[in-house]
């Protein structure tokens, strides 16, 4: 993992007790001087974050807490996101609560904000550049009905901060994060062992882009660099398009658990994105998707590991 770009600055990480934060505050503690941020539910989190370097500040960006966190941070890493699915509380935390983060740190060098593929209109097998149209991704999924409009807002309101206040952002969409922290694939390695069946969209393959920890870890440096006024939006995924049929296919195959599949149209579309634009901007990702999801059976459930070790490739 290569941090050479960021030695010895203060960075706040909000939403460090979360599964893509938690690695990228941890690695960057070791040169960096790190403060993370949430409410803290999650205390065996917080202990492992602390144990690792990070000092914890409680916030809550529904209440529109920041005040504890330094405004002379040089750099801000936005990875908090609230899925209640109450409205309200959604967009205060997501939207008014990134405004109110924003202004506290409006002397920072650099904003990242963390957004998702989840922004883009569901287009079935289009290949998804950043200009392309924004809808609600996420609204066949009842249980997370305020994601994909709460982040298209908090894009909103962090295009606004960058002019607002002059604070370099970028926006990155990120597809779906995984490794030993957990992720999707580690969902559907729960469902392999529980022997439920994945729902994957009729219009198959469901097709997105995985992305290692380890790569974005390594990226967040680069992200930070690019950060302009007006802000910088840009996908933010794994080289390979890998679908959860081909995903669940490896996993299957690594433990020898049965992959069940259920099409269904109630289900989220495939999002293939155009990294074109990521790798001129911060280059490529590293971890091939096969050696990544074994990493993420050895960590999770090594007892599920064929004795073989063969994956599917
Ligand atoms: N995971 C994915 O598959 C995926 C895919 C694409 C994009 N993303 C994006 O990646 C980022 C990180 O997602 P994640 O999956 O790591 O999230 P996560 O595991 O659900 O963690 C969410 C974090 O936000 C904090 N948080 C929630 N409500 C808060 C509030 N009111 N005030 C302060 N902090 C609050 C949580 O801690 P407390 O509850 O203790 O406050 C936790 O640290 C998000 O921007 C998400 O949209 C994720």
């Amino acid at each position: 993992m290569m941090l050479d770009t960021l030695e010895g600055a203060t960075i706040v990480v909000t939403g460090v007790t979360g599964q893509v934060a938690e690695p990228v505050a941890l690695a960057l503690a070791r040169a960096n001087h790190v403060v993370g941020a949430a409410r803290f539910r999650d205390q065996a989190a917080r202990d492992r974050l602390e144990a690792g370097g990070v000092r914890c500040v409680p916030i809550d960006l529904v209440a529109g807490d920041v005040g504890g966190l330094p405004a002379d941070a040089e750099y801000v890493l936005n990875f908090a996101v609230a899925k209640s699915n109450d409205w309200e509380a959604d967009l205060d935390a997501n939207v008014g609560g990134l405004a109110l983060l924003a202004e506290h740190h409006r002397a920072a060098r650099g904003f990242l904000h963390c957004s998702t593929t989840a922004v883009y209109k569901p287009m079935g097998h289009h290949v998804f550049a950043e200009g392309d149209p924004l809808g609600d991704n996420h609204a066949v999924w009842p249980f997370l009905r305020t994601y994909s409009i709460g982040k298209i807002a908090a894009e909103a309101t962090a295009r606004w901060a960058a002019r607002r206040f002059g604070l370099p952002t970028v926006i990155a969409r990120l597809s779906v994060p995984y490794g030993n922290r957990g992720g999707w694939p580690a969902v559907h390695l729960e469902m392999l062992r529980n022997g439920s069946a994945i729902p994957v969209h009729s219009d198959a393959p469901s097709v997105y882009h995985p992305i290692h920890e380890d790569d974005i870890v390594a990226m967040v440096p680069r992200l930070l660099a690019v950060a302009a006024v007006p802000a910088t939006v840009v996908n933010w995924g794994g080289d390979e398009a890998v679908s959860i049929e081909d995903w669940c296919g490896e996993l299957a195959a690594l433990t020898g658990l049965e992959a069940r599949f259920e099409p269904t149209d109630q289900t989220i579309d495939s999002v293939q994105i155009d990294l074109t634009k990521m790798h001129e901007l911060v280059g490529g990702t590293t971890v091939d998707w096969r050696a990544g999801l074994r990493r993420m059976v050895e960590a999770r459930h090594p007892e599920l590991l064929r004795a073989d070790g063969d994956g599917a490739a």
